[in-house]
């Protein structure tokens, strides 16, 4: 499994301190008000203006809570994941002077060593990118090339997310974070986790739930599972770290590399190990699901026979 956890507090710039799974009451230990900026083109208060307004937006209905306004600002509050391909980080997003705010996690790919995005996932048939300037500098890995390949997995997630979000509002049967907006290569997301202290909700891989709780956080993954397999889509990199579990319910997250299972040759062997990743995570806590009828029964639902 990837994991990536940072070791304790560090100190980062203005002050401010990274934190991580394992230190959930960073705000409770005295952050961090803002000061005043003297910077005339900044806000007086938060770091930057909101970058809603260069950014590209989530789908409509658009959830009340996403803060749209000119005079809304951003405060960094710190680092919430360190990753191999991507580093997130809490965002609130405020209306000064009022108690309109949210709180989003920040996901900004590294223009790192990243997979070449065409070859994994064919999704750039026909897309701007073909044009060949962009397409050797990828190849090639220049710096202009890193950046291209990282906004190109930062778009792919949006998409997904996108696309996964409204299955969600159609159906009640999946859930990911609400994507508020893209902007090059970093994505904001709904934060999934508590909003007033900034923790973040558990993953799946960290819980511990009796055996009712168990049965339940079972039926929605493959009540989840289902709606993906339905859409002919996979995750792709399905596990017990890439589902959080927010107020006993189950959140997909981590999806630039979702699949979509007809034109993709292996659409059936990425369904079967999504399945078979979550699966095995419950089977070690005695729960025993029937994965081979599941599976079969995924395949059905995505026309798979
Ligand atoms: N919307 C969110 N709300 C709260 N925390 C989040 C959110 N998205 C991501 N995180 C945190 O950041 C971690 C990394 O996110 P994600 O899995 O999307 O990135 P990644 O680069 O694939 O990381 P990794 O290499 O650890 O899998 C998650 O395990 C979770 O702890
Ligand atoms: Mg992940």
């Amino acid at each position: 499994m990837r994991e990536h956890d940072s070791s304790g507090p560090t100190t980062m710039r203005r002050g401010r301190r990274k934190f991580d799974d394992d230190e959930p009451d960073f705000l409770k230990r005295g952050r961090l008000e803002p000061a005043l900026s003297e910077d005339p083109d900044l806000p007086e208060i938060g770091d930057n203006w909101s970058t809603w307004d260069d950014a590209l937006h989530g789908p409509s209905p658009r959830p009340d809570w996403v803060r749209t306004e000119h005079g809304a600002v951003d405060t960094e509050l710190g680092m919430l994941k360190t990753g191999k391909e991507a580093d997130v980080f809490l965002v609130r997003r405020s209306l000064p002077d009022t108690e309109l705010v949210s709180m989003l996690a920040a996901k900004r790919y590294r223009s790192g060593d990243h997979r070449l995005f065409h070859r994994d996932a064919g999704y750039l048939e026909g897309r701007r990118v073909r044009r060949s300037r962009e397409m050797r500098a990828m190849t090639n890995r220049t710096s202009f090339g890193k950046e291209l390949i990282a906004g190109q997995w930062a778009m792919a997630e949006f998409g997904a997310l996108s696309h996964l979000w409204e299955l969600g509002e159609a159906s009640g049967l999946i859930r990911v974070p609400y994507p508020v907006q893209l902007r090059g290569t970093e994505l904001m997301l709904e934060f999934i986790g508590d909003w007033a202290t900034g923790e973040a909700a558990p993953r799946l891989a960290q819980l511990r739930v009796d055996r009712d709780g168990l049965a339940d956080l079972w039926r929605q993954m493959v009540d989840a599972l289902s709606v993906l397999a339905r859409a002919q889509l996979a995750h792709g990199d399905l596990s017990p770290y890439n589902t959080m579990v927010q107020d006993g319910r189950l959140v997909l997250i981590d999806l630039p590399q979702i699949v979509d299972v007809i034109a993709n040759p292996q659409g059936r062997d990425f369904i079967a190990r999504d399945v078979r990743n979550v699966a095995n995570w419950f089977t070690a806590r005695g729960l025993r699901p029937d994965v081979e009828e599941l599976i079969e029964r995924l395949y059905y639902e995505a026309g798979l026979r």
